[in-house]
């Protein structure tokens, strides 16, 4: 029987919680987007490569919808619905080079995982570390049961990254979205808590 949806208020008077945490993978930091990060967003979210395969990135990318973008995060972050992190290579200039994001559904303990990577950081396997991690701290700090995404059907390395971390195959869902006027088949995944595939390779040891 349907009944209506919980609203938790938020319980935080020190703010600990409630202020976003920047996580580390072997190679990448996934840090909280900073309004300086806009052009960099504009121009890699920019290009028809990433636009192509992604829902709700527009292209042309307008003026000012990177701010926009990053002005709603601290808020979601905030309210429990949504967590996204910018990519950043570590030890190299500090700016993003994707983004990697969370959108929450607190009644059902599940998030939707979404990601883009600019295309000069393609095939370095970042997408994938980025994933995984975010998934960990979906499982870990937010406490959720579930994680579910989803990719065109035209779009493979999408559902490799989504494979590499643990996520099953659920279903095709033909001609379930209309991208730039053309419907698309969309292949779900799924995840659930104690699946997630770590496959870092373990620290060395010291020689002796
Ligand atoms: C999909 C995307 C995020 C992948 O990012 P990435 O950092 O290059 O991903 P990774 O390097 O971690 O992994 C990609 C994998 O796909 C594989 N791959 C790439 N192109 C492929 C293709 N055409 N067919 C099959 N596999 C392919 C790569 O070889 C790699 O696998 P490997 O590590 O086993 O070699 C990136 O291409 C992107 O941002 N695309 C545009 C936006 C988008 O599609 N976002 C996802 C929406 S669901």
């Amino acid at each position: 029987m349907w009944s209506p949806p919980t609203v938790e208020p938020i319980d935080d008077p020190a703010g600990a919680a409630l202020t976003q945490p920047t996580l580390h993978s072997p190679r990448l930091l996934l840090r909280p987007f900073a309004m300086g990060d806009a052009p960099r967003v504009h121009a890699l979210a920019g290009t028809v490569q990433v636009a192509d395969t992604t829902l709700t990135i527009p292209h042309p990318y307008p003026d000012g919808a990177a701010e926009e973008w990053i002005a709603l995060h601290a808020e979601s972050y905030a309210r429990g619905i949504g967590a996204h992190f910018a990519i950043v290579e570590k030890g190299g200039d500090g700016q993003p080079a994707g983004a990697v994001g969370l959108v929450v559904s607190r009644e059902h303990r599940r998030a939707e995982l979404g990601y883009w990577v600019g295309v000069p950081f393609w095939g370095r396997g970042w997408c994938t570390e980025a994933a995984r991690e975010v998934v960990r701290f979906a499982f870990g700090r937010m406490e959720l049961a579930r994680v579910v995404a989803c990719h065109f059907a035209r779009n493979p390395a999408s559902g490799v990254v989504m494979r590499k971390i643990g996520m099953r195959h659920e279903g095709t869902f033909r001609s379930h979205v209309r991208k730039w006027g053309r419907l698309e088949d969309v292949e779900y995944y799924g995840i659930l808590c104690g699946e997630l595939t770590e496959s870092e390779p373990p620290p060395e040891r010291p020689a002796g």
